[in-house]
């Protein structure tokens, strides 16, 4: 296989596609969650990052950009066979560089209570208390950049 690259995922081709499938499979599955499809269709303006080898979507982000020069980052899947190998750090610090070029200052997000140690160790704050959100816990964390 060769070696995974950060690539921003045109929505509606074919990767960006397949990236539908990789979010269902780490994020929703395990949940008995599934996607309905104004989600997807409202996902047209957000910027979608994956970590791509030869045709393959090994992992995934999205970037919203809100008002006041903050991005929300959501949907953050590594396919678990890659799980541990940096594929999430390098695409969190690509999608981060995407921010900066959009004059964005920082970054927020939701996330998920196994993931907190993942984001802190990236440089994430925590803000605030934990919540509930799609049936698990979950905790504001941000990025000044
Ligand atoms: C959480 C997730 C995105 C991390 O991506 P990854 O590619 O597995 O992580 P990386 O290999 O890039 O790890 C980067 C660093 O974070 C640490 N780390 C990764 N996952 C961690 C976790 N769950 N808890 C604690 N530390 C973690 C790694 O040890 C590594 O530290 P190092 O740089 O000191 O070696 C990925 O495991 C995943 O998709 N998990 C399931 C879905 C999920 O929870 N998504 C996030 C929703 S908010």
């Amino acid at each position: 296989m060769s070696h995974p690259q950060p690539t921003l995922l045109e929505w509606g081709s074919k990767l960006q596609i397949q990236s539908i499938g990789l979010r269902y499979e780490v994020l929703r599955k395990p949940l008995d969650l599934f996607f309905f499809p104004e989600e997807l269709l409202s996902e047209t303006t957000q910027i979608h990052v994956g970590m791509v080898a030869g045709e393959r979507v090994l992992a995934v982000l999205l970037l919203k950009i809100l008002d006041r020069n903050v991005a929300k980052m959501r949907q953050v899947a590594v396919a678990e066979s890659c799980q541990g190998k940096g594929l999430g750090k390098q695409l969190v610090r690509f999608s981060e560089e995407i921010c900066r070029d959009k004059q964005v200052k920082r970054i927020e997000l939701h996330a998920r209570k196994s993931a907190v140690n993942f984001y802190l160790s990236l440089g994430y704050r925590i803000q605030g208390h934990e919540f509930e959100e799609v049936g698990i816990p979950h905790i504001a964390m941000y990025l000044d950049l």
